[in-house]
């Protein structure tokens, strides 16, 4: 495998391209696609400039929708892996922009799968690895664990448009025999995620004295991912994964969304010395999430057992990191609020989108 196109500098994204450039041992070239639309933070990748691996990387502007952009870039880089995490990912926006997802997640899938078909005619020494979550298979209730044959039951847009997703490519290896393998990860969290997620916006919320805000009775439960285990589990796959399969990827870090709310509190006092009692009048219930899943929980067994994965760290230690990171990093925060990497990326790469 000498050159890998990763999708979406984003937050799982730029951890697995930080990942192949540096400890995982991957020598080839990284091309890195991304449309940066409001979550897409090139900053998020800016330590790589300096760093040994910088001459195998580069950056495409492409959008996943623009089948003939797409084409191009497989032209001008003859990709020999693709690893797919391109997606418009966070449901509450699904719920209400429906159709972005479907754009993205199921057309942009389809045209990346065209694509390869078209370029790796007849070729073997290829993969296809396409990233899924864990919410295609629908909500638990308070036990079970999913495992890579539960049925889908997806239940939101966002979910609906992964599950699709999910299913043109098993088609395509079907149909087609492109090489390809799929993962579906539950909730991730570390540095450098988009503040609309659960983690960071509680995070820069009690920073900043601002309203906790928890959907419905806070007892939804989530199973915690730390980035840089997906990313090492992603990488397995690409080397070990058995093609036409899928993995599971978890943290085995169950907690209810209240639950969590406090052990971040207890972090966040630990770190900045203040009462972790401070926070808890910030805590609001607010309306739920229409069609809030009630529990995910995953079943990483087979990743484990068959490609020999686990997880590097603990959820305390992970937290503890994330927690860290964006209090050491209010610029990032800032610019993000402000929109200033937005206004850089139009400066860069506006002309060139
Ligand atoms: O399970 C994997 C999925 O995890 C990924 O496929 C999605 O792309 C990712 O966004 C995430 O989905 P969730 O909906 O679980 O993540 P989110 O951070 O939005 O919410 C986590 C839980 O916290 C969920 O039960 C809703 C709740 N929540 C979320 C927000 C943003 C709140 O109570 N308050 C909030 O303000």
């Amino acid at each position: 495998m000498s050159n890998v196109s990763s999708f979406i500098p984003r937050f799982i994204g730029s951890n697995l391209i930080r990942h192949l450039l540096g400890p995982a041992g991957f020598q080839g070239k990284v091309v890195n696609l991304d449309s940066l639309t409001y979550a897409g933070n090139l900053e998020s990748l800016a330590d790589i400039a300096g760093s040994a691996g910088a001459h195998r990387y580069c950056f495409e502007r492409i959008d996943i929708r623009d089948a003939a952009a797409l084409g191009a870039v497989f032209e001008r880089h003859a990709p020999d892996a693709v690893v797919h995490l391109a997606a418009e990912s966070h449901v509450d926006r699904s719920i209400l922009a429906p159709r972005d997802f479907l754009d993205t997640n199921v057309l942009g899938t389809f045209n990346l799968l065209e694509c390869a078909r078209v370029a790796w005619k007849d070729r073997s020494d290829v993969l296809f690895h396409h990233v899924s979550t864990d919410e295609v298979y629908g909500s638990l209730g308070e036990t079970g664990k999913f495992t890579e044959t539960s049925p889908y039951d997806p239940r939101s847009p966002y979910s609906a448009s992964k599950a699709a997703s999910d299913h043109l490519v098993l088609a395509y290896s079907h149909t087609y025999g492109l090489p390809v393998t799929l993962s579906n990860c539950s909730n991730n969290y570390g540095p450098r995620q988009f503040p609309e997620k659960l983690i960071p916006l509680m995070i820069m919320n009690m920073l900043e004295g601002k309203s906790l805000p928890v959907y419905g009775d806070g007892r939804n439960v989530r199973d915690w991912l730390y980035v840089e285990d997906h990313a090492s589990a992603l990488w397995l796959i690409m080397r070990a994964g058995a093609l036409g399969e899928k993995y599971n990827v978890g943290g085995e870090s169950e907690w209810e969304n209240i639950r969590l709310l406090r052990e971040l509190m207890a972090a966040v006092a630990r770190r900045t010395g203040r009462d972790a009692r401070d926070f808890e009048r910030l805590i609001t219930y607010v309306k739920d999430r229409p069609g809030h899943d009630r529990r995910y929980a995953i079943d990483c067994s087979k990743i484990k057992r068959e490609l020999g994965w686990s997880q590097a760290l603990s959820f305390e230690e992970g937290l503890r990191r994330t927690v860290d990171w964006y209090i050491d990093n209010p610029g990032w925060i800032e610019r993000v609020r402000s929109g200033a990497y937005r206004q850089w990326i139009e400066a860069n790469y506006g002309s060139r989108g």
